[in-house]
């Protein structure tokens, strides 16, 4: 069949150029990990004692799974309870919670850049380096996107400008804390723009929540009323699963309404939502992990750069060690492997060419010891 032929062949030219993928190997594997740089359990809530006992008794009270979406089952009542812990802690009129963070941002900005609704076509403006599935949202609808450099908000004003006397409405897409370089966007300077052009500000904090902002609730509460909407994770730093946002009221009927992914799919199980749930109280509380993960990312940056490492403009606890090419990123990584040092690699396109890397996360379990362990066998492998 010519079709399996043109997939074969697809295969083929990724392993030519370095970029085939595979699923990760099993920590316990041949590797033998005992250093685990690769999970974005950042605050290292997946072992917590005290939330597994709340999944436990939420599983047992409530069942396996939700077996209806929201719209239509009845739910048992525990995902309201974490819309309005997450509006409480967000500042903002409402919450909502879906089954994917990455399901989430496509269909909410798919609904959001509805051209029928709006009755024009919108225009979005989006960092260079935004998550797949924000830009997979602008392509399921009939958007125009333009893409500013990487956090440059001087050019994004060039380009706000440009278009600033189209009635077209306006879509500012960011994350907050940049997932594979690290790097935090300037918070006062984008929602000045995005008020001085009156555009909608929509900003993805999946890496950042549980680590930053007061209590650990993100760097975006101290602007909630500048932010049209913010979205996260529940799969990362609150290590559960499934996806948030915090916004207006409005913007949540409307979504209730009309985003496909919350219309369309079934509701998260109750005890997926109780482990969100109960992360979610815990994260004010951890305030001494922050600092120590804060300090040891701190320690890993200033060594990286001091041996000549290419960490890019990293200043939070997610570092990238580029590499640029693609077969020396996955050497790397996979001596690290031997050495039982797991960090993940990030390859084209899910980074530009020319920029593979090998990724550092740092969490609430890791001593200093690791870190000059993992630097120590770095420049080992690197003859650095
Ligand atoms: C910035 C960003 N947004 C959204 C997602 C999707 O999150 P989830 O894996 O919880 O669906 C990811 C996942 O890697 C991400 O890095």
């Amino acid at each position: 069949m010519n079709l399996l032929k043109s997939y074969s062949q697809c295969l083929a030219k990724l392993q030519n150029e370095g970029l085939y993928r595979e699923c990760a190997k099993h920590l316990t594997s041949e590797y033998k990990i005992n250093l685990d740089f690769s999970t974005t359990d950042y605050m290292s809530l997946g072992q917590n004692p005290t939330l597994k006992t709340k999944v436990i008794s939420a599983l047992q009270k409530f069942g396996t799974g939700a077996c209806g979406s929201r719209l239509l089952a009845h739910t048992t009542g525990i995902v309201d309870v974490l819309e309005n812990a997450i509006s409480d802690a967000k500042n903002t009129q409402a919450a909502m919670v879906f089954g994917s963070a990455f399901a989430l941002n496509t269909t909410v900005i798919a609904a959001l850049l509805n051209n029928e609704v709006l009755g024009e076509t919108p225009i979005v403006f989006a960092d260079k380096f935004i998550h797949a599935s924000m830009i997979a949202g602008v392509q399921l609808s009939k958007a125009k996107m333009l893409r500013y450099k990487h956090l440059d908000l001087e050019h994004l004003e060039t380009l706000l400008k440009r278009y600033k006397n189209y009635k077209n409405p306006k879509f500012i897409l960011s994350e907050t804390l940049f997932s594979v370089d690290g790097d935090f966007v300037d918070f006062a300077g984008i929602t000045h723009l995005a008020s001085k052009y009156g555009a909608f500000l929509y900003l993805d904090e999946a890496h950042e929540i549980g680590l930053y902002g007061d209590k650990g609730y993100g760097m975006s509460v101290n602007y909630s009323n500048k932010i049209d909407l913010v979205m996260g994770s529940f799969s990362k730093g609150l290590a559960s699963f499934g996806g948030y946002l915090a916004t207006s009221s409005l913007i949540k009927n409307y979504l209730v309404n009309k985003c496909s992914s919350f219309i369309y799919s079934n509701a998260l199980p109750s005890y997926v939502v109780a482990a969100s749930y109960h992360s979610w109280r815990l994260i004010p509380a951890l305030d001494k992990q922050r600092k120590k993960i804060k300090s040891l990312a701190l320690t890993l940056r200033e060594h990286l750069k001091a041996k000549g490492f290419d960490i890019k403009n990293s200043n939070s606890h997610i570092v990238p060690i580029v590499l640029k090419n693609p077969e020396k990123t996955i050497q790397l990584r996979d001596l690290l492997r031997l050495d039982g040092i797991a960090v993940s690699a990030f390859r084209p396109p899910s980074v530009p060419t020319n920029s593979s890397r090998l990724r550092i996360a740092i969490n609430a379990k890791h001593t200093k010891e690791n870190i000059l362990f993992l630097i120590d066998r770095l420049c080992h492998h690197l003859n650095v």
